[in-house]
């Protein structure tokens, strides 16, 4: 049974190395002792996008300056640690392998157990670092650069999925339609920002599967919409390209806010968890908590530098998972990484 305890956690699963040091007494939540992350956005930026070798070197010069970073952050050394967590998957293989690789070779060297997170749950439980965390249960709406889901969420580890994108996630909506519009990777940041000064009303794009009655998405018909409308206006997209950012926006969230809503009304739940880089987005948080609002249904967040990925939603997972008894850390120091992973085939605790 795992009542007090730390968790250093690492995160490796894409263009983000993070490390933090979580820590867990028993009936409370776990609380950050600190947290150190290094992007590697600027390295991708001349790509266009993620260069999964070049990830995989970075994350091997960074990870343990992180690890020291946040010890000494936290006045800790690495005495104080008492389970390793690690990125297991989904994400690309050769930089989950290098957190994986760290992970267990620590614990190794430390005789500490250690423990393989699902990339998704840590996003998931995310807004329990907040302060103001969640109560079980609620509906998750996860919205991440890979990943578009609506689940069911009744304890750790108790992952229902509602729907789904059948093609597109909306990071990828946000990041393929910034890039047809010349604003360069991370799309979605950069074209929120720009959509702050246009207007969403101006073209009208598609809102895929609004209507659909059933709970999943489609965004790629939206970036071909995107990528016709900015053909047609030719020499005039220049000068339109705020109101083309500010519709490509309202229709992604129009999309997000109504189809949270009917999850919330399907599965009978009050309560909302947004999580994942989109749910950094201002103006999807306006639009849910007026829904919300209107609705009687409390709304969670991550902490907006919580929203994309880090070491410290990895480290709360693993602290979640061992408090809710939904699984136990390992002491073989064997390691295998899952780049594709269902988050509905974990598992809650065994009743
Ligand atoms: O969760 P995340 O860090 O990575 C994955 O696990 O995939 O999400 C990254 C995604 C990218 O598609 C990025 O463009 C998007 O989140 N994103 C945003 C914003 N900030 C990050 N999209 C819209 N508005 C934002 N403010
Ligand atoms: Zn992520």
């Amino acid at each position: 049974m795992w009542t007090d305890f730390t968790v250093l956690g690492i995160e490796s699963s894409c263009d983000e190395t993070g490390v933090a040091l979580v820590r867990a007494r028993a009936g409370e939540v776990p609380r950050l002792l600190a947290h150190a992350l290094h992007t590697q956005i600027s390295m991708h930026q001349a790509y266009g996008g993620v260069v999964p070798e070049l990830a995989s070197r970075d994350h091997i010069r960074r990870v343990l300056p992180l690890a020291e970073t946040v010890l000494a952050e936290a006045g800790e050394t690495l005495d104080a640690v008492d389970v390793v967590a690690y990125t297991r998957g989904p994400g690309l293989a050769g930089a989950l392998l290098v957190g994986a690789g760290v992970a267990c070779a620590l614990g190794a060297a430390l005789a500490k157990p250690v423990l393989g997170v699902h990339h998704l749950e840590g996003h998931v439980l995310s807004p329990f670092l907040s302060a103001d965390p969640p109560q079980f249960p609620f509906v998750a709406l996860l919205v991440s650069g890979g990943h578009t889901q609506l689940m069911a969420v009744r304890e750790v580890g108790s992952y229902e999925l509602l729907g789904e994108s059948i093609d597109d996630a909306a990071g990828e909506a946000f990041d393929k339609s910034a890039k047809l519009m010349g604003l360069g990777y991370p799309g979605g940041p950069a074209l929120s920002k720009l959509a702050e000064q246009g207007d969403g009303a101006a073209f009208k794009l598609p809102r895929p599967l609004l209507h659909s009655g059933d709970l999943d998405f489609s965004f790629a018909g939206l970036k071909t919409a995107v990528l016709t409308q900015a053909r047609k206006l030719g020499d005039e997209l220049d000068a339109r390209k705020a109101d083309l950012a500010a519709s490509t926006q309202a229709a992604i969230v129009d999309v997000l806010v109504a189809k949270s809503m009917s999850a919330l009304k399907q599965a009978g739940m009050k309560r909302l968890v947004v999580a994942g880089g989109v749910g950094a987005n201002r103006h999807l948080r306006e639009r849910l908590n007026a829904a919300c609002a209107k609705a009687g249904v409390r709304v969670h967040y991550p902490e907006l530098h919580l929203c994309t990925d880090n070491g410290a939603m990895i480290a709360m997972a693993a602290a979640m998972r061992l408090q809710a008894g939904a699984e136990d850390a390992s002491t073989c120091y064997a390691f295998d990484v899952k780049p594709r992973w269902a988050i509905d085939s974990l598992s809650a605790a065994p009743v």
